[in-house]
């Protein structure tokens, strides 16, 4: 973290306590610069910043001021509540629809989770296809039978010893990105019927799976904030016969909730007692706006009961299709079972990514792209603050890019999704993130599209349809 990072993120802490409140003035810069006992230029840094971030303005000739939060009237979600029992997946007919209209041309995307090619390394990745294009066809014409490169297993077997997870390049099974992964690891664990918990709501592509393999969800109540509840998980287990938990604990899609430390521990002890494998999916876990990157549950599983799974799909490229698992007991049926499903994942991306790794510019990179998303997230928080009618609630995730949001009584989020449509602006309707077709009132918008003008005059127009939708509550879809 740089100087004026930590300045600005002194000052936004003493916003957020209340030291300074909406409307205050900030001490003037000189004495901001001897309070924190730097430079001037620093302290001006910190306070650019801190304008972007939406919590200060300039006002002419007169300094900084703490500026209002529409935030501070808009309420997150509550608790989820969703059916008490295993289901098989219905409904999600719709989820392929929302990602085909998502690439059609001129379409404004919230609606999938896809970062804009501006989010990514371009460059940096652009370099090491070329590179190791230009290297002989030997290493790229020939399958990387499972588990993968070995180049591109030792860099990730770095990264997850940097975040706690003890794992060497053997145990790192490569895969088509995250949703092969924990595909494979459901297969590793449970058969067609079983149950497998899962938090609620929860990503359409872990609900296609388990419907695809057969098996039933069992969606446990989730905070918004701190992820599943651990008393419901505890009673659903006594009372169903669950053979996994599939669950997302840094910055969930689409909550975007942080599972603290201390829960991952009690999560692990309760499902330990009852020999349940825990499914891990830890794909935004680098996109944290903290300080820390925080540490995956695998990194405190000392029964080796922890299925982690990743992907670069949110951090480098998508269309790779590079992702990994660490199956631990489960090493050598995944093996099997990647290599029966589609052989082998392509050389070249695995090449390509490990050289880029090793180039040692994908930190640099996350840092930048955080910071980015932290702004994204905050101009569409505070838009749709500003522009959806009242009785609308919003999450306020602490990483990731996505905002769950709640729509007022009556607004229909499939209406609204073919309304918004017809704008040429795509959102993610809710009853896609539920086996049982729930949160037909809710709405999840991605914060990751390129262009922050063209996304807040898409979100204004929300607004204005869900405004509509509210003074008419009687219009269904015709879906
Ligand atoms: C939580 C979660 N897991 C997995 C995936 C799929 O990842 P991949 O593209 O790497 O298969 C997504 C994509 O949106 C996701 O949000």
């Amino acid at each position: 973290m740089t100087k004026y990072e930590e300045v600005a993120g002194k000052i936004e802490t003493a916003i957020k306590t209340g030291v300074y409140q909406p409307g205050d003035r900030l001490p003037g810069l000189r004495k901001l610069k001897d309070q924190f006992g730097v430079s001037l230029s620093t302290v001006l840094e910190a306070t650019h910043l801190l304008e972007d971030r939406g919590r200060i303005e300039a006002r002419p000739r007169s300094g900084f001021y703490v500026r209002n939060d529409p935030l501070t009237n808009t309420l997150p979600p509550s608790m989820s509540d969703p059916p008490k029992r295993p289901l098989p997946v219905s409904g999600q007919d719709l989820a392929l629809g929302l990602a085909q209209a998502t690439a059609e041309q001129g379409m404004v995307n919230l609606g999938a989770a896809i970062p804009d090619v501006k989010f990514l390394p371009e460059q940096g990745l652009r370099r090491s296809m070329i590179k190791m294009l230009n290297q002989s066809s030997q290493w790229i014409v020939p399958y990387a039978i499972p588990p993968g490169r070995i180049e591109l297993r030792r860099q990730i077997s770095r990264k997850m010893n940097e975040i706690g997870c003890a794992a060497d390049p053997e145990q790192i099974v490569i895969t088509n990105g995250c949703q092969e992964a924990f595909t494979l690891g459901l297969q590793a664990v449970a058969q067609k019927g079983d149950t497998i918990a899962i938090e609620s709501p929860c990503f359409y592509g872990v609900l296609q799976v388990i419907s695809s393999l057969g098996m039933k969800a069992l969606e446990i109540p989730t905070d918004p904030k701190e992820g599943i509840s651990l008393p419901a998980l505890e009673m659903a287990v006594d009372k169903w016969p669950v053979k996994a938990l599939l669950l997302v604990t840094n910055f969930s899609n689409p909550l975007g909730h942080l599972m603290p430390d201390e829960k991952k521990k009690e999560l692990l002890v309760l499902l330990g007692k009852r020999n349940i494998p825990l499914i891990e999916d830890d794909i935004y876990g680098d996109l944290g706006f903290g300080q820390h990157r925080p540490r995956p549950a695998r990194a405190f599983d000392k029964n080796n009961m922890v299925v982690y799974c990743s992907s670069f799909s949110k951090t480098i490229a998508p269309a790779l299709r590079l992702g990994w698992i660490d199956a631990g007991r489960y090493h050598q049926q995944v093996i099997n079972q990647k290599f029966i499903s589609n052989l082998a994942t392509p050389s070249l991306s695995q090449l390509a990514v490990a050289d880029y790794l090793q180039g040692g510019g994908y930190d640099r990179h996350l840092r930048q792209v955080r910071e980015s998303y932290f702004r994204q997230m905050n101009a569409m928080s505070q838009m749709i603050a500003k522009s959806f009618p009242e009785g609308t609630k919003l999450t306020r995730p602490e990483g990731g890019f996505t905002l769950w949001v709640g729509l007022p009584e009556g607004v229909d989020s499939i209406v609204l999704f073919q309304k918004a449509y017809e704008q040429k602006i795509s959102v993610a309707p809710g009853p896609i993130f539920s086996s049982s077709q729930k949160y037909r009132n809710f709405l999840r918008l991605s914060c990751a599209y390129g262009d922050r003008v063209k996304m807040e005059r898409a979100v204004i127009i929300l607004g204005q349809i869900v405004g509509k939708l509210h003074s008419q509550p009687d219009l269904h879809s015709t879906l």
